[in-house]
């Protein structure tokens, strides 16, 4: 399946992308987590991207879409993919509409996370990631880590993101509303949108985007 995930900031994109992509057997790609891979590693991208990330504004187009496509040809994505907090705006998922058509193929679902701004809001807040890979995600109190500040899966230290301080995820929002909602209206025109609540226990969040998915609605 080729599917893409949309939502606002905080509304568990990562969390649920990481579950469902093992459910389905197709990669995780998240722009977000190739980004702070480049900030940690230190590269070019990296300090590129770093200065827009941490203000909360999209990176620049150009080096997001030639990142994203470099990490779609890579041969474990050939048959499928789902892609998180990629496209974030209209001419990014213009250009990934081009990319799949020159291969032919076409995506499958886009599946829109639906969330409250007061419960994103508290989600941030609480997040902690870890420091040796950005995909490993904890709340300390909706899912605290056995350790405080350890991470379950890889001993880590659980860090909090730069962006999400309180005026950043305001700007994130706002970003949010003005940049990425527009792309549900032009997927929903070619009847891709999928949209679930993502309250409620992650299980069950995960329960009911792979029903959505399956029925298509
Ligand atoms: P990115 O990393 O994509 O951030 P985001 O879209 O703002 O999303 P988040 O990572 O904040 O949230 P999420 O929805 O994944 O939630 P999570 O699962 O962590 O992008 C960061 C930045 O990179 C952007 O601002 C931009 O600068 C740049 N960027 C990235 N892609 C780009 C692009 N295409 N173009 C340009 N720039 C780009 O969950 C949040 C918290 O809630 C966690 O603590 C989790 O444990 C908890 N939680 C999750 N689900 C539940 C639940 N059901 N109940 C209780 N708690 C839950
Ligand atoms: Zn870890």
């Amino acid at each position: 399946m080729r599917i893409v995930l949309v939502g606002p900031p905080g509304a568990g994109k990562g969390t649920q992308a990481t579950r469902l992509a093992e459910k389905l057997r197709i990669p995780h790609i998240s722009t977000g987590d190739l980004f702070r891979a480049n900030i940690s590693r230190q590269t070019e991208l990296g300090k590129l991207a770093k200065s827009y990330i941490d203000a909360g504004n999209l990176v620049p187009d150009e080096v997001t879409i030639a990142m994203a496509k470099d990490r779609m040809s890579q041969p474990d994505a050939e048959n499928g993919f789902l892609l998180d907090g990629f496209p974030r705006n209209v001419s990014q998922a213009e250009a990934l509409d081009e990319l799949l058509k020159s291969e032919g193929i076409k995506l499958d679902a886009v599946l829109d996370l639906e969330a409250p701004e007061d419960e994103v809001v508290k989600r941030i807040a609480g997040r902690r990631v870890c420091r040796k890979d950005s995909s490993h995600v904890f709340h300390v109190t909706y899912s605290p880590p056995k350790q405080e500040g350890v991470c379950d899966l890889c001993g880590g230290e659980l860090y909090q993101r730069n962006d999400d301080s309180e005026e950043t995820v305001r700007t994130r929002l706002e970003v949010y509303h003005t940049q990425t909602e527009p792309i549900i209206d032009y997927y929903r025109a070619q009847g891709l949108v999928v949209t679930i609540s993502a309250m409620g226990p992650v299980d069950e969040v995960t329960s009911r985007a792979l029903e959505a998915l399956k029925s298509g609605q």
